[in-house]
Protein backbone atom coordinates (compact mmCIF):
# COMPACT_ATOMS: atom_id res chain seq x y z
CA UNK A 1 0.00 0.00 0.00
CA UNK A 2 1.43 3.77 -0.72
CA UNK A 3 1.44 6.03 2.02
CA UNK A 4 0.30 9.17 1.67
CA UNK A 5 2.66 12.18 2.00
CA UNK A 6 2.31 14.33 5.28
CA UNK A 7 3.50 18.20 5.61
CA UNK A 8 2.89 21.12 6.60
CA UNK A 9 0.28 23.19 5.14
CA UNK A 10 -0.05 26.47 6.90
CA UNK A 11 1.90 28.54 9.74
CA UNK A 12 0.92 30.67 12.42
CA UNK A 13 3.15 32.38 15.54
CA UNK A 14 2.33 34.66 18.23
CA UNK A 15 4.26 36.18 21.48
CA UNK A 16 2.63 38.15 23.68
CA UNK A 17 3.02 42.19 23.40
CA UNK A 18 5.35 42.83 26.84
CA UNK A 19 9.04 43.02 26.30
CA UNK A 20 11.48 42.18 29.38
CA UNK A 21 15.08 43.19 28.67
CA UNK A 22 17.99 42.21 30.16
CA UNK A 23 18.73 45.67 31.69
CA UNK A 24 14.98 44.76 32.98
CA UNK A 25 16.20 42.08 34.95
CA UNK A 26 18.85 43.92 36.30
CA UNK A 27 16.85 45.63 38.39
CA UNK A 28 15.15 42.20 39.90
CA UNK A 29 18.20 39.66 40.88
CA UNK A 30 21.86 40.31 41.12
CA UNK A 31 23.01 39.49 37.04
CA UNK A 32 23.74 41.79 34.29
CA UNK A 33 23.83 41.90 30.40
CA UNK A 34 27.11 41.17 29.90
CA UNK A 35 25.99 37.29 31.83
CA UNK A 36 23.14 36.74 30.31
CA UNK A 37 24.46 37.72 26.52
CA UNK A 38 28.09 35.92 26.71
CA UNK A 39 26.48 32.69 28.49
CA UNK A 40 23.36 32.36 26.96
CA UNK A 41 22.90 34.34 23.95
CA UNK A 42 19.51 36.27 25.02
CA UNK A 43 18.90 39.52 24.87
CA UNK A 44 15.25 40.11 25.68
CA UNK A 45 12.13 37.56 25.97
CA UNK A 46 7.96 38.66 25.74
CA UNK A 47 5.47 37.99 28.85
CA UNK A 48 2.26 36.95 29.12
CA UNK A 49 -0.15 40.10 30.04
CA UNK A 50 -1.62 38.94 33.90
CA UNK A 51 -5.37 37.75 31.84
CA UNK A 52 -3.16 35.54 29.35
CA UNK A 53 -3.46 32.25 29.41
CA UNK A 54 -1.54 29.23 27.18
CA UNK A 55 -4.70 28.81 25.80
CA UNK A 56 -4.99 32.50 24.97
CA UNK A 57 -1.54 32.66 23.28
CA UNK A 58 -2.33 29.44 21.50
CA UNK A 59 -5.39 31.12 19.74
CA UNK A 60 -3.44 33.40 18.41
CA UNK A 61 -1.12 31.13 16.44
CA UNK A 62 -3.77 28.98 15.43
CA UNK A 63 -6.21 31.50 13.91
CA UNK A 64 -2.81 32.63 12.35
CA UNK A 65 -2.06 29.08 11.17
CA UNK A 66 -5.32 28.30 9.74
CA UNK A 67 -5.85 31.58 7.65
CA UNK A 68 -2.44 30.58 6.35
CA UNK A 69 -3.70 27.14 5.19
CA UNK A 70 -6.97 28.85 3.95
CA UNK A 71 -8.57 26.47 6.82
CA UNK A 72 -11.54 27.34 8.70
CA UNK A 73 -11.65 25.87 12.02
CA UNK A 74 -14.39 23.71 11.99
CA UNK A 75 -12.94 22.00 9.59
CA UNK A 76 -10.48 20.79 11.58
CA UNK A 77 -10.22 17.34 12.49
CA UNK A 78 -7.49 17.17 15.50
CA UNK A 79 -5.69 19.72 17.48
CA UNK A 80 -2.75 18.38 19.82
CA UNK A 81 -0.94 21.40 21.95
CA UNK A 82 2.23 20.40 23.25
CA UNK A 83 2.56 22.44 26.39
CA UNK A 84 3.92 22.26 29.74
CA UNK A 85 2.02 25.11 31.04
CA UNK A 86 -1.23 24.47 30.83
CA UNK A 87 -4.59 26.42 31.65
CA UNK A 88 -5.46 23.89 34.23
CA UNK A 89 -4.58 20.36 34.84
CA UNK A 90 -7.69 19.38 32.94
CA UNK A 91 -9.58 20.20 30.91
CA UNK A 92 -6.83 20.10 28.35
CA UNK A 93 -5.50 23.17 27.27
CA UNK A 94 -6.48 21.44 23.70
CA UNK A 95 -9.91 21.60 24.98
CA UNK A 96 -10.30 24.87 26.12
CA UNK A 97 -8.90 25.82 22.54
CA UNK A 98 -11.20 24.01 20.97
CA UNK A 99 -14.16 25.91 22.33
CA UNK A 100 -12.56 28.76 21.29
CA UNK A 101 -11.74 28.28 18.26
CA UNK A 102 -15.50 26.81 17.59
CA UNK A 103 -13.87 23.70 15.94
CA UNK A 104 -16.59 21.23 17.33
CA UNK A 105 -15.47 18.50 14.87
CA UNK A 106 -11.87 18.14 16.31
CA UNK A 107 -10.59 15.38 18.65
CA UNK A 108 -8.49 17.49 21.11
CA UNK A 109 -5.66 16.52 23.59
CA UNK A 110 -2.76 17.74 25.41
CA UNK A 111 1.14 16.04 25.29
CA UNK A 112 3.71 16.78 27.31
CA UNK A 113 6.98 16.58 26.23
CA UNK A 114 8.46 19.43 27.54
CA UNK A 115 10.56 21.08 25.27
CA UNK A 116 10.89 18.18 22.76
CA UNK A 117 6.68 18.59 22.74
CA UNK A 118 6.65 19.97 19.32
CA UNK A 119 8.29 17.88 17.14
CA UNK A 120 6.50 14.41 19.79
CA UNK A 121 3.43 16.40 18.50
CA UNK A 122 3.72 16.61 14.99
CA UNK A 123 5.02 13.07 14.77
CA UNK A 124 1.90 12.05 16.55
CA UNK A 125 -0.43 14.19 14.31
CA UNK A 126 1.60 12.37 10.76
CA UNK A 127 0.99 8.80 12.16
CA UNK A 128 -2.57 9.65 12.41
CA UNK A 129 -2.94 11.24 8.92
CA UNK A 130 -0.68 8.99 7.29
CA UNK A 131 -3.16 5.68 8.41
CA UNK A 132 -6.29 7.91 7.32
CA UNK A 133 -7.68 8.09 10.89
CA UNK A 134 -7.61 12.14 10.25
CA UNK A 135 -7.29 14.32 7.25
CA UNK A 136 -5.99 17.56 9.45
CA UNK A 137 -4.36 18.51 12.72
CA UNK A 138 -3.97 21.82 14.25
CA UNK A 139 -0.64 20.74 16.10
CA UNK A 140 0.64 23.60 18.61
CA UNK A 141 3.76 24.34 20.42
CA UNK A 142 2.83 27.04 23.26
CA UNK A 143 4.08 28.05 26.85
CA UNK A 144 3.96 30.05 29.17
CA UNK A 145 7.16 29.62 31.14
CA UNK A 146 6.93 33.18 33.14
CA UNK A 147 3.68 31.19 34.96
CA UNK A 148 6.65 28.62 36.58
CA UNK A 149 9.40 30.69 36.46
CA UNK A 150 11.18 31.93 39.90
CA UNK A 151 11.83 35.91 39.63
CA UNK A 152 14.45 35.98 42.15
CA UNK A 153 16.70 32.85 40.87
CA UNK A 154 18.71 34.72 38.75
CA UNK A 155 20.27 31.07 37.52
CA UNK A 156 16.78 30.54 36.03
CA UNK A 157 14.70 33.33 35.96
CA UNK A 158 16.92 34.96 32.69
CA UNK A 159 16.19 32.51 30.39
CA UNK A 160 12.87 32.05 30.01
CA UNK A 161 10.27 33.71 27.45
CA UNK A 162 6.51 32.94 26.50
CA UNK A 163 5.28 32.36 23.05
CA UNK A 164 3.24 29.85 20.77
CA UNK A 165 3.82 28.82 17.57
CA UNK A 166 1.25 26.48 15.10
CA UNK A 167 1.06 24.62 12.12
CA UNK A 168 -1.81 22.93 9.75
CA UNK A 169 -0.59 19.11 9.16
CA UNK A 170 -2.11 17.52 6.50
CA UNK A 171 -1.58 15.64 3.07
CA UNK A 172 1.00 17.28 0.56
CA UNK A 173 2.30 16.58 -2.87
CA UNK A 174 4.72 12.93 -2.96
CA UNK A 175 7.93 14.16 -2.21
CA UNK A 176 7.24 16.58 0.02
CA UNK A 177 6.30 16.78 3.45
CA UNK A 178 7.84 14.66 6.79
CA UNK A 179 10.95 12.37 5.50
CA UNK A 180 11.29 11.03 9.00
CA UNK A 181 11.29 11.48 13.09
CA UNK A 182 13.57 10.55 15.86
CA UNK A 183 12.27 10.87 19.19
CA UNK A 184 13.49 9.54 22.71
CA UNK A 185 13.38 9.67 25.92
CA UNK A 186 16.15 9.29 28.56
CA UNK A 187 13.28 9.29 31.91
CA UNK A 188 16.46 8.60 34.70
CA UNK A 189 17.53 12.04 33.85
CA UNK A 190 14.21 13.65 34.81
CA UNK A 191 15.48 14.98 38.18
CA UNK A 192 17.78 17.46 36.07
CA UNK A 193 14.73 19.22 35.47
CA UNK A 194 11.28 19.73 36.75
CA UNK A 195 8.22 21.31 38.25
CA UNK A 196 8.22 19.19 42.03
CA UNK A 197 4.76 20.33 43.16
CA UNK A 198 1.33 20.43 42.32
CA UNK A 199 0.70 16.77 40.82
CA UNK A 200 -0.31 13.63 42.97
CA UNK A 201 3.20 13.28 44.34
CA UNK A 202 3.23 16.15 46.13
CA UNK A 203 0.25 18.42 45.74
CA UNK A 204 -0.22 21.76 46.19
CA UNK A 205 -0.36 23.17 49.63
CA UNK A 206 0.89 25.90 51.78
CA UNK A 207 4.67 23.95 52.22
CA UNK A 208 5.02 23.49 48.39
CA UNK A 209 4.69 27.19 47.82
CA UNK A 210 7.27 27.95 50.63
CA UNK A 211 9.57 25.85 49.82
CA UNK A 212 8.92 27.56 46.09
CA UNK A 213 8.08 23.65 44.61
CA UNK A 214 5.94 25.22 41.73
CA UNK A 215 8.63 27.05 40.17
CA UNK A 216 11.32 25.17 37.44
CA UNK A 217 14.08 23.56 38.83
CA UNK A 218 16.94 22.88 36.59
CA UNK A 219 20.43 21.26 36.81
CA UNK A 220 22.14 23.84 33.87
CA UNK A 221 25.49 22.21 33.30
CA UNK A 222 23.81 18.77 33.51
CA UNK A 223 21.40 19.66 30.78
CA UNK A 224 23.85 21.40 28.87
CA UNK A 225 25.71 18.08 28.40
CA UNK A 226 22.75 15.94 27.84
CA UNK A 227 21.39 19.22 25.36
CA UNK A 228 24.95 18.96 23.34
CA UNK A 229 25.03 15.43 22.77
CA UNK A 230 21.49 14.31 22.16
CA UNK A 231 21.40 17.35 19.15
CA UNK A 232 24.12 15.58 17.71
CA UNK A 233 22.85 12.03 17.86
CA UNK A 234 19.42 12.68 17.29
CA UNK A 235 20.80 14.70 14.44
CA UNK A 236 22.90 11.75 12.88
CA UNK A 237 19.63 9.32 13.29
CA UNK A 238 16.81 11.43 11.43
CA UNK A 239 19.06 12.14 8.89
CA UNK A 240 20.06 7.83 8.43
CA UNK A 241 16.52 7.60 8.77
CA UNK A 242 15.40 10.16 5.84
CA UNK A 243 18.29 8.56 3.58
CA UNK A 244 19.89 12.29 3.95
CA UNK A 245 23.44 13.63 4.43
CA UNK A 246 24.10 16.65 6.44
CA UNK A 247 25.44 18.41 3.16
CA UNK A 248 21.24 17.84 1.93
CA UNK A 249 20.14 20.33 4.58
CA UNK A 250 19.23 23.65 3.71
CA UNK A 251 18.68 24.62 7.21
CA UNK A 252 18.26 23.47 11.00
CA UNK A 253 16.37 24.53 13.22
CA UNK A 254 17.56 24.02 16.67
CA UNK A 255 15.74 24.34 20.00
CA UNK A 256 16.14 27.95 21.09
CA UNK A 257 17.26 27.35 24.60
CA UNK A 258 20.95 28.51 24.84
CA UNK A 259 23.32 29.76 21.60
CA UNK A 260 26.07 28.16 23.19
CA UNK A 261 24.40 24.58 22.93
CA UNK A 262 23.55 25.53 19.47
CA UNK A 263 26.99 26.34 18.54
CA UNK A 264 28.29 23.37 20.21
CA UNK A 265 26.20 21.32 18.40
CA UNK A 266 27.12 22.71 14.96
CA UNK A 267 30.26 22.58 15.57
CA UNK A 268 30.12 19.04 16.75
CA UNK A 269 28.47 18.37 12.81
CA UNK A 270 30.78 20.06 11.36
CA UNK A 271 28.10 22.78 9.96
CA UNK A 272 28.35 26.53 9.21
CA UNK A 273 25.94 28.33 11.77
CA UNK A 274 24.52 30.03 8.67
CA UNK A 275 22.52 27.19 7.90
CA UNK A 276 20.87 27.90 11.41
CA UNK A 277 18.04 29.53 12.69
CA UNK A 278 18.62 31.58 15.23
CA UNK A 279 16.28 33.90 17.61
CA UNK A 280 16.84 32.94 21.09
CA UNK A 281 18.06 36.45 21.46
CA UNK A 282 14.72 37.99 21.11
CA UNK A 283 12.25 35.42 22.65
CA UNK A 284 14.64 33.66 24.92
CA UNK A 285 13.81 29.60 25.76
CA UNK A 286 9.80 29.23 25.06
CA UNK A 287 10.07 25.50 25.80
CA UNK A 288 7.13 23.90 23.49
CA UNK A 289 6.93 26.95 21.09
CA UNK A 290 10.85 27.36 20.42
CA UNK A 291 11.36 24.86 17.25
CA UNK A 292 7.76 26.48 15.83
CA UNK A 293 8.58 30.19 16.32
CA UNK A 294 12.23 29.65 14.77
CA UNK A 295 10.35 27.66 11.88
CA UNK A 296 7.29 29.66 11.61
CA UNK A 297 9.58 32.74 11.42
CA UNK A 298 12.12 31.58 9.06
CA UNK A 299 9.09 30.81 6.74
CA UNK A 300 7.74 34.02 7.28
CA UNK A 301 11.28 35.67 6.12
CA UNK A 302 11.67 33.43 3.35
CA UNK A 303 14.28 31.62 4.34
CA UNK A 304 12.56 28.73 3.76
CA UNK A 305 11.42 28.50 0.13
CA UNK A 306 9.58 25.69 -1.33
CA UNK A 307 11.50 22.30 -1.54
CA UNK A 308 13.93 22.96 0.70
CA UNK A 309 15.03 20.21 2.88
CA UNK A 310 14.74 21.23 6.75
CA UNK A 311 15.71 19.70 9.88
CA UNK A 312 13.76 20.54 13.14
CA UNK A 313 15.83 18.96 16.87
CA UNK A 314 15.13 19.91 20.06
CA UNK A 315 15.62 18.80 23.36
CA UNK A 316 13.69 19.72 27.33
CA UNK A 317 12.67 17.75 30.48
CA UNK A 318 11.84 14.12 30.64
CA UNK A 319 14.39 14.26 29.30
CA UNK A 320 13.20 14.04 25.98
CA UNK A 321 14.74 14.56 22.24
CA UNK A 322 12.46 14.89 19.11
CA UNK A 323 14.06 15.42 15.99
CA UNK A 324 12.18 15.61 12.21
CA UNK A 325 13.05 16.10 8.43
CA UNK A 326 11.02 17.86 5.92
CA UNK A 327 10.61 18.95 2.88
CA UNK A 328 8.84 22.16 2.53
O1 LIG B 1 15.05 23.78 27.28
C1 LIG B 1 15.94 23.01 28.01
C2 LIG B 1 16.21 23.65 29.29
N1 LIG B 1 17.42 24.23 29.63
C3 LIG B 1 18.58 24.42 29.00
O2 LIG B 1 18.79 24.11 27.89
C4 LIG B 1 19.66 25.07 29.78
C5 LIG B 1 20.95 24.35 29.68
N2 LIG B 1 21.99 25.02 30.47
C6 LIG B 1 22.45 26.25 30.20
O3 LIG B 1 22.05 26.88 29.25
C7 LIG B 1 23.57 26.79 31.08
O4 LIG B 1 24.03 25.79 31.92
C8 LIG B 1 23.13 28.03 31.90
C9 LIG B 1 22.91 29.21 31.01
C10 LIG B 1 21.89 27.71 32.69
C11 LIG B 1 24.24 28.40 32.89
O5 LIG B 1 25.45 28.63 32.22
P1 LIG B 1 26.80 27.99 32.75
O6 LIG B 1 27.86 28.49 31.87
O7 LIG B 1 26.59 26.51 32.86
O8 LIG B 1 26.94 28.67 34.16
P2 LIG B 1 27.00 27.99 35.60
O9 LIG B 1 25.68 27.42 35.96
O10 LIG B 1 28.18 27.11 35.64
O11 LIG B 1 27.25 29.26 36.50
C12 LIG B 1 28.44 30.04 36.40
C13 LIG B 1 28.37 31.18 37.42
C14 LIG B 1 27.90 30.76 38.80
O12 LIG B 1 28.65 31.49 39.74
P3 LIG B 1 29.88 30.79 40.53
O13 LIG B 1 29.23 29.65 41.27
O14 LIG B 1 30.81 30.34 39.45
O15 LIG B 1 30.35 31.89 41.38
C15 LIG B 1 26.47 31.22 38.86
O16 LIG B 1 26.04 31.53 40.17
O17 LIG B 1 27.42 32.15 36.97
C16 LIG B 1 26.52 32.47 38.02
N3 LIG B 1 25.23 32.83 37.45
C17 LIG B 1 24.90 34.09 37.10
N4 LIG B 1 25.57 35.24 37.14
C18 LIG B 1 24.97 36.35 36.68
C19 LIG B 1 24.19 32.01 37.17
N5 LIG B 1 23.18 32.71 36.65
C20 LIG B 1 23.59 34.01 36.58
C21 LIG B 1 23.00 35.19 36.13
N6 LIG B 1 23.73 36.34 36.18
N7 LIG B 1 21.77 35.24 35.61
Amino acid sequence: MKMRSVGIIGTGKYVPERVLTNADLEKMVDTNDEWIVSRTGIRERHIAAPEQATSDLAYEAAVRALKSAGMTADQLELIIVATITPDTSFPSTACILQDKLGAKRAAAFDLSAACSGFVYSMATANGFIKTGMYKNALVIGVDTLSRITDYTDRNTCVLFGDGAGAVIVGEVPEGRGFLSFDLGAEGAGGELLKLAAGGSRLPASEETVKAKQHYIYMNGREVFKFAVRVMGSATEEVLRKAGKTKEDIDLFVPHQANIRIIQSAMQRLNLPEEKCVINVDKYANTSAASIPLALVEAAEDGRIKEGDTVLLVGFGGGLTWGASVLVW
